[in-house]
């Protein structure tokens, strides 16, 4: 039997993929074996032809609202964040270079040593070039999520979806860890997961896709091949969140 290749449904995405799904089993930090796997499911659909632009969250490292929760003050906490992230884009740019696929990671920090600054019409010109895009530092402002630096993102290049690879396989109608009975959704109305507060990005995060009709969908990134899946519109993966 011949394996069909797949056909991919998006061809621009902006990935967002969470610091904690770097760790892999470790319990901080960059998991260097999970940064391989990561880099190689991310190349494979870029053979594929898919325009890729990831926003890569810092909470394997840091997080600014726990550091703020601890007395700090948020502000600083969040930049602490951001360079966390800055820290992650590193390595992930790393992990891909070294597979041979060019890649570039832009910063809305300025840090111009490790970074190209974030210039729009620059990361669209780099995405029609074959090239990755990662985005570090978030959107580069306290009180503002990695989630919202990739809905704005999304906007900003006329991505097609937004993807946000997470731990979790789906939105849940309650905590899947401590409510048994709890249901993953196969898809919900942007007002549905604002309403119900169902945990799938913050609500700047949210309401940016829902006035800009962005579609997100969540998925299991922790999970080996499940993001081909996603790429190819399988609807049993995640949940897809659209108006
Ligand atoms: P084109 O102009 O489309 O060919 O893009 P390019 O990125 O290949 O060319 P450019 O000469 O602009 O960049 C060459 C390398 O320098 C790439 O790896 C860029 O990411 C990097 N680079 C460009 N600008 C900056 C910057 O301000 N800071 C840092 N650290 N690297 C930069």
């Amino acid at each position: 039997m011949t394996a069909h290749p797949t056909v991919p449904a998006y061809s621009r995405v902006l990935l967002k993929l969470s610091g904690e799904v770097l760790m892999g089993d470790s319990a901080y930090g960059i998991n260097q074996k999970t940064m391989v796997r990561l880099s190689t499911e991310l190349i494979a659909l870029h053979r594929l032809g898919v325009q890729l632009a990831i926003v890569i969250g810092g909470g394997n490292i840091f997080r600014g609202m726990s550091g703020a929760a601890d007395g700090m003050e948020r502000t600083s906490a969040d930049y602490m964040g951001m360079l966390a992230t800055i820290m992650n884009a590193i390595a992930l740019q790393d992990a891909i270079e070294q597979q041979g696929v060019a890649v570039r990671m832009v910063s809305a920090l300025h840090i111009k040593e490790i970074a190209e600054p974030y210039i729009r019409r620059r990361v669209v010109r780099h995405l029609e070039k074959d090239r990755m895009v990662i985005f570090a530092a978030g959107t580069g402002n306290p009180y503002f999520t990695t989630d919202t630096a990739a809905s704005l993102r999304a906007m900003e290049i006329h991505a097609d979806v937004v993807l946000k690879g997470t731990k979790v396989d789906g939105v849940y109608s309650a905590d899947p860890n401590l409510d048994p009975a709890a249901v993953r959704y196969k898809q919900l109305t942007f007002s549905e997961a604002l309403e119900k507060q169902l945990g799938v990005m913050d609500s700047t995060a949210l309401s940016l896709c829902r006035d800009n009709e962005m579609p997100i969908i969540v998925f299991d990134v922790t999970r080996e091949g499940e993001m081909m899946k996603v790429i190819s519109g399988d609807p049993a993966v995640g949940t897809l969140v659209k108006e």
